[in-house]
């Protein structure tokens, strides 16, 4: 079983020898690797049990030591990356081949981000090598926000898990690529697209589906907890499905009737109710409940990507 530590320099000597540790990051914890080994990316999907035609994100401590890996660093990418790296941000650059293609599926862009955590920027700033790392889930499954969550689901494959705080964003970065200086949002994420915009004027946002070359990974059903999960009107929910027991995750009522209530905020605080998400999802995976309801948070600011991610979790594929 994994162990949880805070020593960096552990973290260090696994990675410089190929293997996989659980990271610690504001947006969601991920299973890491050196991005430029092939038997440690492998590992990776392996673990995972990710199809590899799902590129990883590669993670460095500055623009600087990004810059080597790419054939140029777009405008606009970056004006982006000055304003909001470290940050939840994921830019997609043109690569060179310093990059394996196993790493990014063989796609001509390669996908960068600089964590906003301490102890991940601690830790790749004494790496010579950018780190590949997807969150740190099952494929398909929840994204870990804790230590914890991580060693549950895949502490019997790794040695290491990192230990941070709980991520204090919650939800994954938001992805962006360009195509002739066109912004084009790939993964709504914890960067709010207003913010985006204000620094680069209107972007387009992607829609997904299930088989889309240009954004692999942004397939129709993910995020998904075992249990089933609907997502509408609660109320609505609760009479049909009367005679379950319902773990309802609600935005910011209580449902008195439910016999598990979850609620995302009290206060209406967007930020609040993306650094819960996942975590109450998952703990009401875990209940002893038989299904799960779930409604639409308002769609502004943050609340865009948090609905992407519950309307992705309700796709109930089995
Ligand atoms: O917040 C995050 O981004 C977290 C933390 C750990 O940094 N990572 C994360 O990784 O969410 P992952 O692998 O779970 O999601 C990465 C997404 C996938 O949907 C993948 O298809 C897309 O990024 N992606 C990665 N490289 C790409 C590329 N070269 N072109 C298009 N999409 C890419
Ligand atoms: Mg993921």
């Amino acid at each position: 079983m994994a162990e949880i530590g805070t020593n960096i320099a552990t973290a260090k000597s696994l990675l410089c020898k190929g293997e996989v540790i659980g990271l610690p990051t504001e947006t969601v914890y991920g299973l890491a690797g050196n991005g430029l080994n092939t038997d440690a990316v492998s590992k990776i999907f392996e673990v995972k049990n990710r199809p590899h035609f799902d590129p990883l994100i590669l993670h460095s401590y500055s623009i600087d030591a990004i810059k080597p890996y790419l054939t140029e660093f777009p405008e606009k990418a970056l004006i982006l990356a000055k304003e909001f790296w470290p940050g939840p941000l994921t830019l997609l650059l043109p690569r060179n081949n310093k990059i394996p293609d196993l790493t990014c599926s063989g796609l001509g862009r390669a996908a960068f981000r600089i964590p906003k955590h301490p102890v991940a920027l601690s830790l790749l700033k004494q790496l010579d090598f950018p780190l590949a790392a997807p969150s740190a889930n099952p494929f398909g499954y929840i994204s870990p926000t804790s230590a914890l969550h991580v060693q549950k689901q895949l502490g019997d494959k790794i040695p290491y898990i990192l230990e941070g705080e709980v991520s204090e964003v919650g939800i994954e970065s938001t992805i962006i690529g360009f195509e002739n200086n066109v912004a084009t949002v790939y993964r709504l994420g914890g960067l709010d697209l207003a913010a985006i915009e204000e620094c680069i004027g209107k972007v387009k946002v992607m829609a997904h589906s299930s088989s889309q070359p240009d954004a692999p990974g942004m397939l129709k059903s993910h995020y998904a907890p075992t249990k089933k999960i609907f997502l509408g009107n609660i109320s609505d929910l609760l009479s049909e499905y009367k005679q379950r027991k319902t773990a309802v995750l609600s935005y910011r009522t209580t449902y008195k009737s439910a016999y598990l209530n979850y609620v995302l905020t009290e206060n209406d605080d967007m930020h609040e109710a993306a650094k819960n998400l996942f975590s109450y999802l998952r703990e009401l995976d875990e209940s002893d409940a038989d299904i799960i309801l779930t409604e639409e948070v308002p769609d502004i600011g943050l609340g865009r990507a948090i609905n992407d991610r519950l309307k992705r979790a309700c796709v109930n594929e089995y």
